[in-house]
């Protein structure tokens, strides 16, 4: 196993890291996160597995300003942004796309993006037709209600609310979770294309395989703790580790 840090993006790498540096974190009892680091590089794939109730969620709402940090600290780049509040943290750059209640269901496909902008202002229609060229399932449904969507119609809006503001961060807690095995594959060549785009991206995964199997850094979460982390091919490759929380 590696025990080195994640690897540079080297020079075409554009934009701020994220670190999160010891970070505690939980919902007013004993914390749920404890003393936990990672780091997300731009242009990277970044991955967060570990068992049921390991703290993967709770740890990106402590991030993504959520939920409080009792402890620690999130940089951007060099930039201490530790407990602002959601908006700020879009404002500077750090979209969140939760698990679930990530759109309005009331609302048209187009009025979520435009929510999803609400910060910008400016340059939303030219957004929305460059989103709906990446997602063409949602340029066919622009018009509709976005309860009318499929779940995988749902979860790529999601996606595309998230990417509304350019962010230099983009957290996703499990975007695959309850699709149907053709969809999960053409979400997940989404969040690859959205990688390549040039953000960081950090991603907590029920596929666990299929996350570590494309991640450039990995992290394994117990119990709320850092335990391993190391290249997502380089963890998946330990068959202790897959034996212990990913099974098969
Ligand atoms: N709103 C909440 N209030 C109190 N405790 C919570 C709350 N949400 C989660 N927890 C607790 O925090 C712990 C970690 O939960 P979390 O949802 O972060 O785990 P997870 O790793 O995301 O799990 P999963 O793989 O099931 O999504 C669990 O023990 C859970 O019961
Ligand atoms: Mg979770």
């Amino acid at each position: 196993m590696s025990d080195a840090s994640p690897p540079s993006t080297g020079p075409d790498a554009e934009g701020p890291t994220l670190r999160a540096e010891g970070l505690t974190v939980g919902y007013g009892g004993a914390p749920v996160v404890q003393d936990v680091t990672i780091r997300a590089r731009p242009g990277q794939l970044t991955a967060i597995v570990g068992p049921n109730g390991a703290g993967k969620s709770t740890l990106l709402k402590g991030i993504a300003g959520v939920l409080r940090c009792s402890s620690g600290r999130t940089l951007l780049g060099s930039d201490d942004v530790t407990n602002l509040s959601s908006e700020r943290l879009i404002r500077l750059g750090i979209s969140y796309v939760p698990q679930v209640s990530n759109v309005f269901p009331s609302l048209t496909v187009r009025e979520n993006l435009e929510m999803g902008a609400y910060i910008v202002r400016t340059h939303i229609k030219e957004r929305i037709d460059e989103l709906c060229t990446m997602f063409p399932d949602l340029k066919s449904s622009v018009h509709r209600p976005a309860r009318t969507l499929s779940g995988g119609q749902r979860m790529m809006l999601a996606l595309a609310r998230g990417l509304m503001v350019h962010p230099k961060v983009l957290l996703l807690d499990e975007p695959t979770a309850g699709l149907a095995p053709m969809v999960v594959d053409l979400v997940w060549e989404h969040v690859l294309a959205i990688r390549a785009s040039g953000p960081a991206v950090l991603v907590v995964e029920q596929n666990t395989r299929r996350s570590l199997r494309d991640a450039d850094w990995g992290y394994v979460l117990t119990n709320g703790k850092n335990n391993l982390e190391g290249p997502g091919p380089e963890l998946l490759a330990d068959k202790d580790l897959v034996r212990l929380y990913i099974g098969g």
